[in-house]
């Protein structure tokens, strides 16, 4: 690269980075897990995870990111004194495991498409609920019909991708990012006037600390690293474009709060309803497409809700689906020396073609099954399961391990004299203490170590 791109202000840095963030994870998983799994206690863990391992992993992706100003396979053997094999391709295992999140997530953008346009034309009023079952089910395993609605969402976001950084992921992101936020909070505010808001505040956060165990606790983690975009080198790709001057410190700060402010207003956005109506909370598509669009039919504002709902959901989504993209693309353009528009045109029918496989496997006579599971379950589970807390446990070990510590010192702080303190203890947790915990929950959730 001969000129190096960086993010135009600070608000446009904690946009891109926060609208990879927020995301579906924030929207329909993150509340439904806290309020099944403890509540206000599920929320501390998860704050204790985010502060002791995603902030610091997310600050040695930047720091690998910034530092090399490379894609996320290029940084670490950028950063890699002895040259070594290992470390040369580690960073592959990143861009698979963008490849997988890319594949299902689309699909699920697609729908929320699809049930924008059902809220505009008012469909959620005039159906019942068995209908609106059956909408659902049709459309996902329609096939061809589902997967035109994944061919859109991803020619709208590599075209952002393909207009560059500051003209296209930032420009949206800036624009994108507050409208998020008003949305959010109007629902909030309209939650207020409902009376399940206390029942859902109990669900949400009372807190009961005899749900907290392991399982939990991998939960917790597995979520967090999902939610805060880490694992993949997505923070990598995104840390190339920070300008030195930047506070790393303020960033990861400001995203974490962010993607946890997102997550507590959903749940105060959408189980209020769920609980004024008398409906069970789920997570996952049963809650956004099927318990969602039943509960807006019987709301008053609920045509409008609707409307904005789903606005919020796609643009949630198309944000982070634009950061992977954007993990892809750079990859392959620094890594096969070929022009961006190219790159992009390839990641578009890599994916189209990935994930159209993961609709077609969802389809009742499908032959498309991995490890007893469809293609879109199996690329969900692998990912968040398996791919992002590996990969966070490497880089952690890579970062303490193999890179000097001057190096990570000076880039994280970019020569600004900031307590020893705090950057000695973000230091010693990515030596130590991240990739040990990692290590046990890990061996623990696949039975291999008991706790
Ligand atoms: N953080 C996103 C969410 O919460 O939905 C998902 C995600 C986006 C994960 C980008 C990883 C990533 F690189």
């Amino acid at each position: 690269m001969s000129k190096i791109t960086t993010f135009g202000s600070r608000f446009g840095t904690i946009s891109v980075v926060g609208s990879s963030v927020i995301g579906l994870g924030n929207i329909w998983r993150f509340p439904y897990i806290a309020g099944e799994n403890g509540g206000a206690a599920f929320i501390l863990t998860y704050v204790i995870i985010t502060l002791m391992i995603s902030i610091p992993l997310m600050l040695s992706e930047f720091v690998l990111g910034r530092g090399s100003r490379r894609n996320s396979v290029r940084a670490f053997r950028k950063f890699d004194e002895k040259k070594s094999l290992f470390w040369r391709y580690f960073g592959v295992v990143g861009i698979a495991t963008a490849i997988s999140i890319l594949s299902f997530y689309s699909v699920i953008a697609g729908w929320a498409i699809k049930y924008l346009i059902e809220a505009v034309k008012g469909t959620f009023f005039t159906q019942s609920p068995e209908q609106l079952t059956s909408l659902l089910n049709n459309f996902t395993t329609s096939g061809w019909h589902s997967v035109s609605f994944t061919l859109f969402v991803l020619v709208v976001c590599c075209g952002v991708v393909s207009l560059g950084m500051e003209k296209g992921i930032e420009r949206y992101s800036k624009l994108l990012m507050p409208i998020m936020f008003v949305i959010l909070v109007a629902m909030c505010i309209n939650s207020f006037t409902l009376p399940g808001f206390n029942t859902a505040i109990e669900f949400l956060l009372t807190p009961d600390f005899s749900k907290i165990n392991t399982g939990v606790v991998m939960e917790a983690l597995g979520q967090s690293f999902f939610s805060m975009s880490i694992g993949l080198g997505a923070m990598i790709t995104y840390g190339a474009y920070l300008p030195k001057t930047e506070n790393l410190f303020k960033i990861s700060g400001y995203v974490a709060i962010s993607d946890l402010t997102v997550a507590v207003l959903s749940g105060l956005a959408i189980f209020p309803a769920v609980f004024s109506f008398g409906i069970n909370p789920t997570s996952g598509p049963d809650l956004v497409f099927l318990t969602l669009p039943n509960i807006f039919a019987q709301m008053t504002g609920g045509y409008i809700i609707s409307i904005m709902f789903f606005f919020l959901l796609i643009a949630a989504a198309m944000t982070s689906i634009i950061s992977l993209i954007e993990v892809l693309t750079r990859y392959i353009c620094e890594e096969f020396q070929i022009k961006r528009k190219r790159a992009i045109v390839i990641v578009w029918g890599l994916i189209s073609i990935l994930s159209s496989m993961c609709v077609i496997s969802q389809m009742p006579d499908s032959k498309i099954v991995v490890a007893g599971m469809n293609l879109f379950d199996f690329f969900d589970t692998i990912s968040s399961n398996y791919l992002m807390p590996i990969g966070g446990a490497i880089t952690a070990i890579f970062v303490g391990w193999f890179v000097s510590k001057d190096k990570i010192c000076t880039e994280l702080t970019t020569n600004r004299t900031y307590g020893v303190l705090i950057v000695g203890t973000i230091y010693r947790l990515v030596k130590f203490v991240i990739p040990i915990v990692i290590a046990l929950l890990f061996l623990n959730g696949i039975g291999l170590f008991k706790m």
